[in-house]
């Protein structure tokens, strides 16, 4: 398909960095960037307002979802990334949502972040990279970007909470049958359990740049 620059897909597991990392990468590229996940979330939230079970049908929301829900502060919250998971393993829901994750990136390419986009969205991405780390290190990173306490007494048994609720949802992510989240067989594995988020980010670079210089 004919497209107006390069399509760079950034996936992985939860609390990765994949955000940082995708946000920043489109930023040095002069690439829109899109988190797909906040589409999810956007789904899930409603679906919440209206008390609704995420788990049941949602594709009449994902349909109609727009612009300005998006953007809405409260996506960010840990009820919400679970509904989001829930109503994201609708095969409906999905299909709904391919559309405008594919338009997103027509006039000028872009760098997508989530969990399907090198292998079901953009299975002809220009540069795939799929960010990961162990559920510990992904648990302190969240934990601390919440504003976490590493000296509070009760630090070890919320860690211990977010890591199991981070894992629940990667394994939910990873065993749908519908687009699960999976590396795609050419992307770059980056494990970035010993590195920080500018270590991150020049790998990345130097990845995506030496794809591009091909194309
Ligand atoms: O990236 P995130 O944590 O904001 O994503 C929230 C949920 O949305 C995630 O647990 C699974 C789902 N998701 C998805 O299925 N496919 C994507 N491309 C992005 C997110």
């Amino acid at each position: 398909p004919l497209r107006g620059g390069p399509v760079i897909a950034v996936d992985g597991p939860a609390a990765a960095g994949k955000g940082t990392l995708a946000r920043r990468l489109a930023e040095a590229l002069g690439l829109p960037y899109l988190d797909t996940g906040l589409l999810y979330r956007a789904v899930g939230r409603i679906a919440l307002d209206a008390g609704r079970d995420p788990a049941q049908p949602a594709q009449d929301i994902a349909h109609a979802l727009l612009a300005t829900d998006l953007q809405r502060p409260d996506l960010r919250l840990p009820e919400v990334a679970q509904a989001a998971s829930k109503v994201a393993a609708q095969p409906a829901v999905r299909a709904a949502l391919v559309e405008t994750q594919r338009r997103f990136a027509l006039d000028r390419g872009a760098v997508l972040d989530g969990r399907d986009i090198g292998t079901a969205i953009f299975p002809d991405a220009d540069v795939k990279l799929f960010i990961t780390a162990s559920p510990a290190t992904r648990a302190l990173r969240r934990f601390l970007q919440m504003g976490g306490d590493s000296t509070a007494p009760d630090c070890a048994a919320r860690l211990r909470e977010m890591e199991e609720a981070l894992r629940a949802r990667d394994m939910a992510d990873a065993s749908r049958e519908v687009a699960p989240m999976r590396a795609a067989a050419d992307a770059h594995v980056i494990e970035t359990d010993t590195m920080n988020a500018q270590a991150v980010l020049a790998e990345a670079l130097r990845i995506a740049q030496a794809r591009l210089a091909t194309i």
